[in-house]
Parts: C-alpha cells; sequence; structure tokens
C-alpha cells in the first residue's frame, strides 16, 4: 500500500489514503473489486518483516476500515464452494493469522488444515462416533459424513496453551481467538468467505483424536473457506450505547 500523498505533520496522523499500492503485481487500487475477485498472488507474495525491522504498522488504510464495516461470516449451509486457498496463498493466510498478541510469546495456537479427501475421512470419524452413541438415521449419519464438505478447506485452529507458563491460560486463550478472526478477516480481504464453527465435532474426542490433537490442546474452531454463494445480509448488531461506560472512578 502507497504512504500518503503529503507528509504527515508532526503529531497529526497522515491522511487516510484511497488508493493503496501493494507490492506485487496485483491490482488492488479497485476499491470495490468484482465479487469473487481475490489476492492470491498478493497473499503468496506478502514479505515477511524480518525481526527487529521498523514497521509501517499504524499507516492509515481505509480500505482496512470499510471491510471492517461490512465484515460478516459467510454462512457455511448456504453453501461455499471452490476455490479455496491453497499452496504459497494458505501459507501466507496462515502467516497473517498467526500476527496476533502474544504475551510473552507462548504461541498457544497451530493449524490443522482439512481439505480433498480428508474432509470425507474426517467426516466418517464424526459419522461413526454418532452411529456408535446410538444414532442410526442414514439422514443424519450422511450429514456428518459430509459435515466437513460444505466448503473445498476447513482450517482447525487448535489451542495448544503452555498451562505451567507464567502467562495466564486465559491470555492465551484469548491469542487463540484473535488467531480465528484474524484469520477470517484477512480471508475476506483476499477475496473469500469464511465462517467460524465449533459445533459438536469440536468437542469430541474421537473427532479430536482423529485431527491428531494431544491431551490438553482443544479446537478453538474450524474456519471454513471457500468462495461465498451469495451475498450474506446484515443482522443485528449490538447497541453500542449499551456497552460501553466510562471508567466510573
Ligand atoms: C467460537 C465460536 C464458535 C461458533 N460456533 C458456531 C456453531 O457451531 N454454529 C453456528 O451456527 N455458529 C457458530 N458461531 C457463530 C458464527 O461463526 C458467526 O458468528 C455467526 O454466523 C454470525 O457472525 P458474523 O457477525 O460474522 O456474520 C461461532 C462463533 C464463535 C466465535
Amino acid at each position: 500500500m502507497a504512504a500518503p500523498d503529503t507528509a504527515p505533520t508532526p503529531n497529526a496522523p497522515p491522511p487516510l489514503t484511497t488508493t493503496p499500492t501493494p507490492p506485487t503485481e496485483v491490482d488492488a487500487t479497485d476499491p470495490a473489486p468484482a465479487p469473487g475477485a481475490r489476492l492470491d498472488e498478493l497473499l503468496a507474495g506478502l514479505p515477511e518483516p524480518a525481526k527487529g525491522c521498523a514497521l509501517d504498522a499504524t499507516r492509515p488504510s481505509a480500505e482496512t476500515l470499510a471491510l471492517l464495516a461490512r465484515r460478516r461470516s459467510t454462512k457455511v449451509k448456504d453453501g461455499m464452494t471452490g476455490p479455496a486457498p491453497e499452496g504459497a496463498a494458505l501459507a501466507g493466510l496462515l502467516r497473517l493469522a498467526a500476527r496476533v498478541p502474544d504475551h510473552r510469546q507462548v504461541v498457544p495456537f497451530r493449524f490443522v488444515t482439512i481439505d480433498g479427501p480428508a474432509r470425507g475421512r474426517l467426516g466418517r470419524v464424526a459419522a461413526d462416533a454418532l452411529a456408535a452413541d446410538g444414532e442410526t438415521s442414514e439422514a443424519k449419519l450422511a450429514l456428518e459424513r459430509g459435515r466437513f464438505e460444505r466448503a473445498p478447506l476447513v482450517v482447525a485452529v487448535v489451542a495448544c496453551p503452555d498451562v505451567n507458563h507464567k502467562t495466564p491460560e486465559w491470555e492465551q486463550m484469548l491469542s487463540v481467538g484473535a488467531v480465528c478472526q484474524t484469520l477470517m478477516i484477512a480471508a475476506h480481504a483476499a477475496g473469500y468467505g469464511a465462517q467460524w464453527l465449533t459445533e459438536w465435532v469440536a468437542y469430541d474426542d474421537r473427532v479430536r483424536a482423529a485431527l491428531g490433537l494431544a491431551p490438553g490442546e482443544r479446537v478453538a474452531g474450524f474456519i471454513y473457506l471457500g468462495q461465498a454463494v451469495g451475498e450474506p445480509a446484515e443482522r443485528a448488531r449490538p447497541d453500542m450505547a449499551a456497552l460501553v461506560t466510562a471508567c466510573p472512578v
């Protein structure tokens, strides 16, 4: 993205720019790209800042503000098609998702990608678990078999807190939640639909074992990724007046 046209005056933030220039060939200058447009090349090519280098971290971005103002999950139940991010684009997305505040750099999270035939295999684990629990409805078992095939890619964000660390487990979990949301926002910014779901499978030991989770690890979210089918409608949002108070002392 480009620096603002005019140099900032001391103590005053630079003006918002609406014409950022990305560091690749991809043309992301259009503030309203066509529906379904994806920025895979940009995702794959974003440079990873070297440790210690000065970051332009507070550069204003009108596009980011606009994205947050219209942010909305893509409902998996409405259908999500391909393509999903893959290869270097997926790696870039996950790297952005991992750039979260993390007290004392515990890194209490990791990712398990579920794509291709693995989606069906994991779905069969879920269906078998349900059948072992007494479910006999073939319709319900078929739904379970297809659970992870509702999108071309599902990323399990796994919480792996260090419970003996000086940083409280609570804070570590907050970082994991931030990873999930950052993944969602980065996916949307790259042109993908995304939804954060847990459902019963996140809490089932048999599904967790099939995902390779160790004791003490938990699924913070299954982030479903793909192409949104249609635009989601806005839903009720919190009454901000009821949420915000000034410190009473
Ligand atoms: C931790 C977590 C777990 C969630 N699990 C589910 C779920 O299992 N089923 C569901 O319908 N929505 C679930 N949601 C809600 C959706 O992801 C999403 O919040 C909702 O569809 C609308 O959100 P939006 O404001 O992003 O559109 C979950 C949200 C969070 C934060």
